[in-house]
């Protein structure tokens, strides 16, 4: 196919959400944790810096990393919190800076469960009292199980965060129901063991999705678009595996979800920053999570993106013209080149290589998440209005993450 001539479908085609919501065009900033919440967790004048210039960068939608609907439930030290006794100020700012030139901007919703360090949250909670496993474990409390009440208390703050949301003039929510949070251990067979209503069958286990979405809808309306970020599988023993996240990809569809964003992978399986595809034919397609999509749009026309992967203008326009997906996600080429997205728009023979990071040991780089670390950092230098730098060695990223975080440097943050 000779991509250049195809003029049907575009990277700068505008796309129409269920809710009437028109996005200019196919590129989404995928959530990267910033860490830049100050010591109220209110989000601090860099954050404005980031966003103002990730608007100007040409992705139609840009999602914040992901920010928690309950202080009293962090997954980092630098969290952005958004509840009652946030400073809307703060995020008006925010806002203000992030969505110029109509670009949109949406929080993504947090609740971290049982995939929080222990330092930050001594008591975790999840659907059930199953410690997470493996050489992360280390960094991990074991969670007790949420009492139903509970349940609907974390229910409410997530509708509580997306109605500030939408006061401040975010344009849009995301749930993070991907990478092994609450969400994602409500939806797995191996996280959630409850006997209750909200565990055993699919049906069971997607009630608490559901019930959030809901939530959440009746705060802001059926004109705001609500998303969602899924796994598309777990990659793990008794997996919550593809079948059944199109299962719930087509319930929450039917419930009225604007756009689902397709990811994958845990702190127990790191698929989603893998450099390797998984197969071949993903590699030559550069996405990870491209051939799920694929099988999901055989049965539900849900407004998607994938996310995962994607270099070069050419393997997004064959994601796109195969109909695999809607829009796609991007993360770290976003980082490196925050206006990666307009020049893959205006250039399709235009792209980047990002190499994989690593100290040389693997052990190392497995604890500390090296990938994320290293990313944060250049992250922190977008908000301080210097550029990426790309030659930063992992163990200048390593000193600065021990230098900003002290004794707790070694415990693992979040993705
Ligand atoms: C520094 C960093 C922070 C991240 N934080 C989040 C997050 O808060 N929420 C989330 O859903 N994914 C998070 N991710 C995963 C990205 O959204 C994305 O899924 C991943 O980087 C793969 O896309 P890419 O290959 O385009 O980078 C993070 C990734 C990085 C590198």
């Amino acid at each position: 196919m000779n991509i250049a001539e195809n003029k049907i479908l575009s990277l700068s085609s505008p796309l129409t959400l269920p809710c009437g919501a028109v996005l200019n065009n196919r590129l989404l900033k995928s959530a990267m944790s910033e860490q830049l919440g100050d010591k109220h967790h209110n989000p601090v004048p860099g954050l404005q810096t980031l966003y103002s210039t990730w608007a100007d960068g040409g992705q139609a939608v840009n999602v914040t990393g992901n920010i928690m609907v309950d202080r009293g439930a962090l997954g980092e030290p630098g969290n952005v919190v958004l509840d009652e006794d946030s400073d809307l100020e703060a995020f008006k700012r925010w806002t203000q800076a992030g969505t110029r030139g109509q670009t949109h901007l949406w929080p993504q919703l947090n609740h971290p469960g049982k995939q929080a360090p222990g330092f930050l949250y001594p008591e975790p909670v999840a659907p059930s009292a199953i410690p997470l496993e493996g050489e992360v474990s280390v960094n991990f409390n074991p969670p007790r199980a949420l009492l139903e009440e509970e349940i609907w208390q974390i229910i409410e703050r997530f509708a509580t965060s997306a109605r500030l949301a939408k006061e401040c003039g975010f344009t849009g929510v995301q749930i993070h129901g991907a990478h092994g949070y609450l969400v994602n251990q409500f939806l797995s067979p191996r996280h959630n063991q409850r006997q209750d209503q909200w565990g055993g069958s699919l049906e069971n286990r997607m009630r608490f999705v559901r019930e959030v979405y809901a939530a959440i809808r009746r705060q802001v309306g059926d004109l705001f678009p609500v998303a969602i970020k899924l796994n598309s599988a777990d990659f793990m023993d008794r997996e919550f595996g593809e079948d059944d996240c199109i299962q719930v990809i087509k319930t929450l569809a039917d419930d009225g979800i604007d756009l689902v964003e397709i990811s994958g992978g845990n702190y127990e399986k790191m698929a989603f920053l893998q450099e390797t595809a998984s197969s071949e034919r993903t590699a030559r397609r550069e996405a990870f999570f491209i051939e799920f999509a694929e099988n999901l749009r055989q049965v539900c026309k849900v407004p998607l993106v994938v996310t995962g992967g994607f270099r070069s203008a050419r393997g997004m326009l064959e994601a796109l013209h195969d109909d695999a997906t809607d829009m796609i996600g991007l993360g770290r080429s976003l980082v490196i080149d925050p206006a990666f997205a307009r020049k893959v728009i205006n250039n399709v023979h235009h792209g980047i290589h990002l190499q994989r990071r690593s100290t040389g040991f693997r052990k190392l780089d497995t604890l500390t998440m090296i990938d994320v670390q290293w990313y944060q950092q250049q992250i922190i230098r977008l908000s301080r209005g210097l550029p990426s730098k790309p030659e930063m060695s992992e163990w200048t990223a390593l000193l600065k993450m021990c230098w900003s975080l002290g004794g707790r440097a070694f415990q693992r943050t979040r993705a």
